[in-house]
Parts: structure tokens; sequence; C-alpha cells
């Protein structure tokens, strides 16, 4: 099969390494359903001590999601969250390293607006700006703002955002952009200043429409699932969709680290987790994900494994143990990168900086280095 190069970003996988990054707990709670985890109050402060930590430890990038419409429950969980854009503006000038990754909407802000807003994270953070771009999926999110688009099925939603997308990059290049689409008009439409260089850009969409997209349009996706078997599967399909297009798209997944001591005190730590569900917060979930009260009642499969209180794929054991799982994974799996979840981020992203991020880093050099890109 032909190799496609990717466009260099500066970061390890322009090489073949691993990138290697911070899922910022921008909204309260984080990502795990607990009345017994840490606190995490979802606050400037501390996601601006978790950019500082990550940057210190050697991290590649760091990312926050954007969120209108919490959860609830006994913890409320991510009722509080911050504006993405704004904070990683602000989280720019805290770093200098760091890629710095925010998350927008695209049935919420206009093409020539998000063109100007990633404009100004590129200057900001100097050249070190992404975008996740995400359609929007949950209802009752945008309806609350009168922004849910009636009779703009999820399909329609990925097509909106194809072109939604291409107008952005049209303005970040061209001097004046003209397009007559079924979402987005433009007439002679201008926007100064061009980024210097194209703002990275990532989807986390996991159908077959939302993949299509991203190998058209991104140059990464992060796959859903922790499973080393499941993620090989997905990323060996998402590169292969791309390679149709003569693309190349780069494949990460999200991974929560519970550490202990010893692996009986991590399972230990992640039971005692599981214990405090918050049984309200999960019910919120679920019917923000179009799950009925009859469904959240019948405990499918998706129920029974949200009932672990942990919202993404993780793993729990010694500083040995999650070195060996995520080796494991990168060794099956054949993916770019991965985007790290800590209870508690404020001992975790040093600890695993300090313990595992150079281990990884031996394992999985890339072919050449870095510094050809420097
Ligand atoms: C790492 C990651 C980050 C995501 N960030 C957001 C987000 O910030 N806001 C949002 O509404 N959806 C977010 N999503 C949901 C995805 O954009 C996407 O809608 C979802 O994975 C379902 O895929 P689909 O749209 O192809 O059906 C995220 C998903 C993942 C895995």
């Amino acid at each position: 099969m032909t190799e496609f190069q990717p466009t260099p970003f500066d970061i390890p996988s322009d090489t073949g390494g691993k990138d290697i990054g911070i899922f910022l707990p921008i909204a309260n709670g984080g990502w795990i359903l607990s009345k017994n985890k840490p606190e995490l109050d979802g606050s400037y402060a501390y996601n601006r001590q978790c950019a500082i930590l990550a940057e210190e430890a050697g991290f590649d990038f760091v990312m926050s999601m954007s969120k209108f419409r919490g959860y609830g429950g006994e913890t409320d969980h991510w009722n509080s969250s911050l504006d993405p854009v704004v904070l990683m503006a602000a989280l720019a000038e805290v770093t200098s390293k760091v890629k710095v990754w925010t998350t927008i909407h695209t049935i919420l802000q206009n093409p020539a607006v998000v063109a100007k807003i990633l404009a100004t994270l590129d200057q900001v953070s100097k050249g070190r700006s992404g975008l996740n771009v995400v359609t929007g999926s949950y209802k009752g999110e945008f309806s609350q703002m009168g922004a849910w688009p009636e009779g703009v099925d999820h399909d329609a939603r990925y097509d909106l955002a194809k072109e939604w997308v291409t107008a952005v990059k049209r303005l970040w290049t061209e001097d004046s952009v003209t397009m007559d689409g079924k979402y987005f008009t433009m007439d002679e439409c201008e926007s100064w200043p061009k980024p210097e260089k194209r703002p990275f850009l990532v989807c986390a969409g996991s159908s077959k429409k939302g993949m299509r997209f991203t190998s058209e349009e991104m140059d990464a996706i992060f796959l859903s699932g922790g499973e080393p078997a499941e993620l090989a599967e997905a990323s060996r399909a998402a590169k292969d969709d791309a390679a149709e297009l003569d693309r190349y798209v780069r494949t990460y997944s999200m991974m929560t680290v519970v550490f202990g001591d010893t692996d009986e005190e991590a399972e230990a730590i992640a039971r005692h987790y599981t214990d405090g569900l918050d049984e309200g917060a999960l019910h919120g979930m679920l019917k923000a994900y179009g799950f009925l009260d009859e469904e959240i009642g019948k405990e499918n499969a998706f129920v029974k494994k949200s009932r672990s209180g942990f919202m993404a794929a993780h793993v729990v054991g010694s500083t040995e143990t999650v070195i060996e799982k995520l080796s494991e994974i990168f060794e099956v799996s054949n993916t770019d990168g991965l985007m790290m979840i800590f209870p508690d981020y404020m001992t975790g992203i040093p600890k695993f900086g300090k313990e595992v991020l150079p281990v990884l880093r031996e394992r999985f050099p890339g072919k050449v280095k870095l510094t050809a890109h420097g």
C-alpha cells in the first residue's frame, strides 16, 4: 500500500512517534461519575495549572472540549464548564511549547467567526493552535438555546460541517470567498489575519459519515474504545478510508489512568470510585445520549459499562502495569497517540510525566529525530 506522508505539525507523529496529550478537565467532575472521586472543580485556576504541569512534563498537546449542558446528579456533573476558546487563548499565554487545541460546534458558529478565532489563537500561541471540530450530537444541549437545527439529521450535520470547514479553510488562505452552499453562503467574504500555519484539525466522529468527513478534511481522528484489538480495527479503518482519498489521518484514543503504588491499591481506588457512582449523573448522561427511561432501567451493555462510573476507557495499576498496558495499545493498535485523563490531574500529570512518558518515548521513538521539523 502507498505510504502517505502527513503534513508536519511539529508533533512526534510527524515522524512516526506518538502524540501524547491531556484532556483538560474544563467541566466539573472530569470523566468519572462518582461521589468518591477527587474534587475537580473545572475552574480556570485548575486548568491553568494542568497546562503548566503538562508543558513541564513534556506532553505534546492539551485539549479542551465544548459543553453546554451538564448531567446533574448529586455531584452536578459537568453542570459548570468553561468556554474552550477563551480558555485555550489564556493557556497559550502561560505555555510556550505544548500545542493548544480547542473545540467548536459547527452548528453554533459562523465559519467567518471561526476563521478569525483560530487565526487569533494561532498568533497568540505562535503556531500551536488546533481545533476539534464537533457537529453537536445531543439535542437538549442546543435546543435549550434555540440552536438545534430541526430537520438536519446526524448525517446532514456532517454535510453542514463539510461546508463549514471548507469555508473556514478558504477564508484562511483566500483574499475573498464567495460560496453558495446549502447551509452557508459567503459573498466576497474577507478574513484577516490569516494563520501563519494552518491550525491542526481533529474530529471525533465515530460513525461512518463522521469518519468520511474526517478522512476528507481533518488531520486526525479520536477513536472511541480502549481495547487494543478494537482500536487496531478502528485505526486501520480510519487510515484505509483516508488512503482511498490519498490522505493521511492520525489516529488517537483516550485513556483514564488510575495509579496506585501496587496493582491492588490502584484497583481498590478504582473500586472506590465505582462504589460512589452518581446514579443521578449517570441517568442524566444516558438521557442526554438519547436513552429512554425504560432502556436505562433495562441495563443494556452500555448502561452496564457506564455503571463503572468511568466515562472513558481506563487503565488501573502500578506505574509498571500502566506502562505495559499503554505499550500494548500502541503495539497492537498502531494508533498515533493518546489523550490522557486523570482522576486528579495535579498528581497524575507529574507522575505520568516522570515515570511513564519517558518510557513510552523511548519505546516508540518514531523513525527520525524530531529536530528534523524543529
Ligand atoms: C475525544 C472526544 C472529544 C469529543 N469532544 C466533544 C465536544 O467537545 N463536544 C461535543 O459535543 N462532542 C464531543 N465529542 C463527540 C464527537 O464529536 C462525536 O459526535 C461522537 O464521537 C459521535 O460520533 P458521530 O458524530 O460520528 O456519530 C467528542 C468525542 C470524543 C471521543
